[in-house]
């Protein structure tokens, strides 16, 4: 792959045609799932996770149980995200959340639905059982009460008052999920001596983008970013906006940008440009 945009269309493509092989669609349970999925998103998570199999030349086909299994659990957790005892949004990827649009019961099943079947797909790729134990492990861990759950919880526990303690909020809630991706990649590419690297930089990339989201939710436009903006000044939250303002918040995402591009040129037997090129686009996006 040449450019970011052949691969989130690609990416797009696969997410759409795999879903609707291997998500059911006979229940109003399942017409919940496809919809929060179908509702649209970047889909950066299985980007990242193609991004890596490129880079490495390895098989993308066998991956993309892995891709779809991202993507259905990261819109699990937005689904749950916008329920009303939680952020009370209304709006996700421009279109009425899944509890305004059918009700709050099929909303929590429907998230509930898209985590349970992502670990069921999971456990039938077509990969040695050592390896989809791996992933399965690598995923799992990453949306558990240690990964994104716990950063959801502390989200909503309002103890977050320095920078220090957001980074781990971000690195929890967010960071996780983004470098689960990166390290299946790299697990199916058989790559594990550059895993540490890869570590650092996907925790760098979650960091990056969660910035960013909190950036977008004060400066953002709702029609470009599909979501209602100044979700978290209406719940108080503590962003980078409310603890070191825009400009800073700016700054802060160039140099970090700027670090993760030399831990890049660390991996110089690999050609990372498609990595970069997600970078800018994370730190860059309008949506
Ligand atoms: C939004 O994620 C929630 C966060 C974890 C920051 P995305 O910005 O990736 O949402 P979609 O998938 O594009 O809708
Ligand atoms: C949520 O963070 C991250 C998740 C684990 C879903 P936010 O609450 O900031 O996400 P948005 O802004 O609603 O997408
Ligand atoms: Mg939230
Ligand atoms: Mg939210
Ligand atoms: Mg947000």
């Amino acid at each position: 792959m040449n450019s970011l945009d052949e691969l989130l269309t690609y990416t797009k493509y696969q997410i759409t045609e795999n879903m609707n092989q291997y998500i059911p669609s006979y229940d109003r349970i399942h017409e919940a799932m496809h919809y929060a999925m179908k509702a649209g998103g970047k889909k950066i998570r299985p980007a990242l996770l193609y991004a890596i199999l490129d880079i490495y030349g390895s098989d993308k086909n066998s991956a993309h149980i892995a891709a779809l299994s991202l993507e259905m659990i990261h819109t699990y957790s937005l689904v749950h995200d916008d329920l009303p005892a939680m952020d009370d949004d209304d709006l996700r990827r421009g279109k009425n959340t899944v509890h305004i649009e059918f009700d709050e019961a099929t909303a929590i099943l429907a998230g509930d639905g898209l985590l349970n079947h992502a670990v069921t797909l999971l456990t039938s790729m077509n990969y040695d059982s050592e390896i989809v134990l791996d992933v399965i492990r690598v995923i799992s861990e990453a949306a558990s009460i240690e990964g994104m759950i716990l950063g959801q919880s502390k989200d909503i526990q309002d103890e977050v008052d320095t920078i220090e303690s957001l980074n781990q909020l971000h690195a929890l809630k967010t960071g996780r999920l983004l470098s689960a991706p990166v390290e299946v990649g790299v697990i199916l590419s058989d790559a594990k001596q550059d895993l540490e690297q890869w570590r650092t930089i996907a925790y760098n990339i979650g960091l990056m983008f969660q910035i960013k989201d909190d950036y977008l939710d004060v400066y953002g436009k709702e029609e470009e970013i599909g979501k209602r903006v100044g979700s978290d000044a209406s719940l108080n939250k503590t962003t980078y906006i409310t603890l070191i303002g825009q400009e800073e918040t700016n700054l802060l995402l160039q140099s970090k940008y700027d670090e993760t591009v030399n831990l890049l040129k660390e991996l110089n037997h690999l050609d990372t440009s498609l990595i970069e090129q997600i970078m800018k686009y994370v730190i860059e996006r309008k949506k």
